[in-house]
């Protein structure tokens, strides 16, 4: 059989396997709610502008929300031949309303521009989505915070022992990560704002439309100011997909020290019975499977931002069928996302920290070293370089002895130069709120990151 939609041109029936190869609609399909409102949309601006009927549009409009409830409802039959969403809605409005008027809904619109609207109404909505889910986990993270603010820990650099730090201060790393993912999806979802809607296919029409009036009934800020970009632009899907993979950069760390943490190595924390798994063979076995899962997934979500980059690297203008390809990826990782953040707050919401266990970990791998080197340039009116190296043969000696430096009784016997008052350096509450400078450690300074956090998820 011919399609219909272009039968006029053609003498051929398209080929079974061209139909096959050619069909979007498995995947647009999900478009259907933005394609109806794209259309309600676009036939209010044709009637606004004299080339619709009210009648016509009264008439088209109910027939859109109709066939918006026939595939809520089940009811829809979805038929390959369609091609894609915008084909089969089309197809059925004329079916419930006729050809004489359903015909009229395409008047100075073209397919291109219609994708790219409703692919760029559904990003927007994406955008929203996200920010709220992150807001939530930022929440999630404030609430171990508050409490965890003289819980000692070590912290680590080449994952080797570094200096003492509070629980509140390691967490609240990750929530600025994600308030900048917030902050950076708002950035894209501001370049998002324009509507390609009324772009055609490419040149603009030659009726008198009113883009703006459409964009406005849409929700969008602004127009796109040229047709040709505003149909082979898909800058919008990348910005998302990448905003999403440096998401998952940000879970992928988390979870992975999750897993590291919970290890019986670390034993820092406990992941709740609900959120583990066990094994079908070792009886003893608690997994963190959904925390192994988030970092696993990382590698679809950068492989989708790498697939459209792909695709759209070097096509000519303007819209070309490549451009089909791109939902699926920025599906797959909005779904992908999505799923990650909501199951990975309710994990952290029962996280268990174990205070004894972290505070036993800081007896090790002598954390309070450049302490002791900084009382020694503050003090002592030591250079520092100096001060590291006397400190170096103090560790030294401690290595000798099988000892931390923190169990050290009695500093001047190892060099003259430490007097009592350097043996509070080797105090971890002390090393704690010692640190003076901005953003550090100290309860006093994770007490006004606290409030920076706060005061961003206030204003959103
Ligand atoms: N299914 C197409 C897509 O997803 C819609 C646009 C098709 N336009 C065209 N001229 N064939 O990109």
């Amino acid at each position: 059989m011919k399609n219909e939609m272009w039968s006029g041109r053609f003498s051929a029936a398209s080929d079974k396997l061209l139909e096959e190869f050619n069909v979007s609609l498995h995947v647009d399909k999900f478009l259907f709610q933005e394609d109806i409102q794209g259309s309600i949309a676009h036939a209010s601006m044709l009637e606004n502008c004299g080339i619709l009927t009210k009648e016509e549009l009264k008439a088209i409009v109910k027939a859109l929300n109709q066939i918006k409830l026939e595939i809520e409802q089940g009811q829809f039959i979805f038929d390959l031949k369609d091609e894609d969403i915008h084909m089969a809605i089309e197809k059925r409005l004329s079916q419930i309303i006729g050809s004489e008027i359903g015909g009229k809904l395409h008047t100075a619109r073209s397919r291109n521009d219609q994708v790219a609207t409703d692919f760029k109404l559904y990003t927007k909505k994406a955008h929203v989505d996200l920010i709220l889910l992150l807001k939530e986990l930022i929440q999630t993270i404030l609430s171990h915070a508050k409490i965890h603010k003289n819980t000692i820990m070590p912290s680590f650099t080449h994952l080797q022992h570094a200096q003492i730090v509070s629980f509140s201060f390691y967490i609240l790393a990750y929530a600025f990560m994600f308030m900048r993912d917030i902050k950076r999806l708002q950035n894209s979802l501001e370049l998002a704002d324009f509507s390609p809607l009324g772009s055609c296919a490419c040149a603009g029409t030659s009726y008198k439309t009113d883009r703006n009036f459409s964009a406005k009934i849409l929700g969008f800020k602004n127009i796109m100011p040229n047709a040709m970009d505003g149909v082979s632009d898909r800058d919008f899907a990348l910005d998302l997909l990448y905003d999403i993979a440096l998401i998952f950069t940000h879970t992928s760390r988390l979870c992975e020290e999750m897993i590291l943490f919970s290890s019986s190595e670390f034993g820092f924390l406990s992941i709740s019975d609900s959120f583990s798994t066990g094994s079908s063979i070792m009886p003893q076995k608690k997994n963190p499977d959904v925390c192994e899962l988030i970092r696993g997934k990382t590698g679809r979500v950068y492989g989708n931002l790498i697939s459209l980059l792909t695709t759209m690297k070097a096509l000519p203008l303007a819209y070309n069928k490549d451009m089909q390809e791109d939902k699926e990826a920025l599906f797959d990782s909005v779904k992908t996302a999505k799923e990650s953040l909501i199951i990975l707050n309710a994990l952290l919401k029962e996280v268990q920290v174990n205070k004894e266990n972290m505070a036993q970990a800081c007896k090790k791998g002598h954390l309070l070293a450049t302490d002791l080197a900084d009382y020694l340039v503050n003090e002592k009116n030591i250079p520092f370089r100096k001060a590291h190296f006397i400190v170096g043969s103090v560790v030294a000696q401690a290595e000798k002895d099988k000892i931390d430096i923190s169990q050290i009784k009695d500093l001047s016997k190892i060099n003259p130069i430490f007097d009592q008052k350097a043996m509070k350096c080797l105090n971890f509450e002390h090393s704690l709120n010692a640190k003076q400078s901005e953003g550090s450690s100290s309860v006093a300074s994770v007490e006004k990151q606290i409030q920076i956090l706060e005061n961003f998820i206030a204003s959103l």
